[in-house]
């Protein structure tokens, strides 16, 4: 990645009598940045920005977010043209090359991703040794970084060609560990990838095919699957996001890697909001309880969120939020189960979210989670499942995100520093005298 960070002036720090002009850079859109990279050696301080609410930690030209406008853009095109005119294979180009392919290109990317999509066979038994019950996202992350055991031709970080081939495995390899992960816990034998079919009907296909009867999929499931693919695929410096970039800078290899991120990921806060959401919406259970939810999420005493609400960068509707609601609604229609009652719950706690002035104080919308459980348990996920799904779509962010650092010349391995508040130096006491 060539970095191209504009110089825009300077920005002067007074502090205790002296001044220090910081440089000001400017990105293509967006916030100019302050760069601080020698404020420590001019001042001998540092900046405090625990949850990085006002960090810029890398150079990217990836995905760009502007939170306040509620837009989302891929290499510069919006997601919802995207999600309605594009597919997840050549998004995935898109992320990891920067332009969409031309017929050829796609061709021959889509090809090899279709190649790469078996697992060693040894590395099956893996799987045997969790328990029937764990949850699929324990045995994501297990399993991902083991991949490390099995491909020491693409581990090292830099061999450009090494990087390439081992970004296709992980794209390719996702769908069929996360299958495997569900059949595992419902005790189904494992059904191999398919080179004919695309990526999301050959993941269908994987999770919902028994070697019993022949297997029929449907088409506005598989396109709804891709689409739901192509909303989780990036978003710019997330939790974990960042988690994948900390962990590349030391050097780690691919696999463990974006096994760092699957962890992070986990979080209720971060992915694990698709799987809060649903629970929440089944905790509600009807429409005449909603009232009652939204004061314990007022609450401030009262630890209640509302999961698929609020975001730290989107403080307007999230755009994927809206692509998603449409998609639900195709889904339940092409299922024949339009009147969910869990939908009505959902769509009644959208209605009376957006009109409460707390809500509206705090610009807090339903983000992309909100509706994506309600169209994977109608699809026939389980709730486990659907932090696994995100996973499995987010692995090309994390990849193109990953490469993206491996490649920037200014790249270097991230310590960050602190605010000590503990105890200042004192000398040992023997135990005798305490
Ligand atoms: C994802 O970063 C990404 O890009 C993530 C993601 C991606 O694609 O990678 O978009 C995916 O993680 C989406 C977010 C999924 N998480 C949830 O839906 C969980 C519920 N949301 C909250 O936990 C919260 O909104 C966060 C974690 C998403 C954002 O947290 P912030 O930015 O740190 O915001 P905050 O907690 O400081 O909230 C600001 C205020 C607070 O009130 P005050 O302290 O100012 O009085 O809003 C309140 C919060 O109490 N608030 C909520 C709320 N979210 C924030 N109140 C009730 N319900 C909520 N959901």
């Amino acid at each position: 990645m060539e970095n191209k960070a504009k110089p825009n002036g300077t920005a002067t720090l007074t502090y205790n009598g002296q001044s220090f002009d910081l440089p000001v850079m400017s990105g293509e859109i967006g916030p100019d940045v302050i760069d601080i990279r020698k404020l420590y050696a001019q001042t001998g301080m540092f900046t405090f920005d625990p949850g990085f609410t006002s960090t810029a930690s890398c150079e990217s030209q990836i995905t760009y977010i502007d939170g306040g406008e509620g837009t989302l853009l891929y290499r510069g095109y919006p997601i919802d043209q995207l999600a309605d005119q594009s597919n997840f294979m050549e998004v995935c180009y898109l992320l990891l090359h920067g332009e969409l392919p031309s017929s050829n290109e796609f061709e021959d990317f889509d090809w090899t991703i279709r190649r790469h999509s078996m697992l060693h066979d040894q590395f099956d038994q893996f799987f045997r040794g969790f328990r029937r019950d764990a949850h699929p996202m324990a045995i994501m992350v297990g399993t991902v970084g083991a991949l490390a055991a099995f491909y020491h031709d693409s581990t090292d970080i830099n061999d450009p060609e090494a990087r390439t081939i081992a970004s296709h495995r992980m794209i390719a390899k996702m769908p069929t560990i996360a299958a495997r992960a569900y059949k595992y816990s419902i005790g189904q034998p494992f059904i191999s990838p398919r080179n004919e079919l695309d990526y999301a009907s050959n993941f269908l296909r994987q999770c919902f095919a028994v070697p019993a009867e022949d297997y029929k999929g449907s088409d506005v499931l598989a396109k709804a699957m891709d689409k739901i693919f192509i909303l989780h695929a990036d978003h710019e410096q997330n939790a974990s996001t960042s988690t994948v970039r900390l962990a590349g800078s030391s050097g780690a290899n691919p696999f463990a890697c974006i096994a760092s991120g699957i962890a992070s990921l986990w979080g209720p806060a971060h992915g694990g909001a698709n799987e809060a959401a649903l629970n929440m919406l089944y905790e509600i259970g009807s429409v005449d309880k909603i009232p009652e939810y939204v004061r314990k999420a007022k609450d401030k005493d009262d630890p209640f969120r509302l999961m698929g609400f609020g975001h730290r960068v989107y403080k307007n509707y999230d755009p994927r939020a809206k692509v998603m609601r449409e998609t639900c609604h195709q889904v339940l229609d092409e299922l024949g189960v339009r009147n969910d009652p869990l939908l009505q719950v959902a769509m009644e706690l959208e209605k009376i979210a957006l009109e409460d002035e707390y809500f509206v104080e705090k610009k807090l919308y339903p983000n992309i989670d909100f509706y994506s459980g309600i169209t994977l348990k109608a699809m026939g996920f389980p709730t486990e499942m659907f932090t696994v799904l995100f996973a499995l779509a987010r692995t090309v962010g994390w990849i193109a995100q990953w490469s993206e650092m491996v490649e920037d010349p200014s790249q270097k391995i991230g310590r960050p520093r602190q605010l000590f508040t503990g105890a200042t130096p004192r000398d040992y006491v023997d135990l005798s005298k305490r």
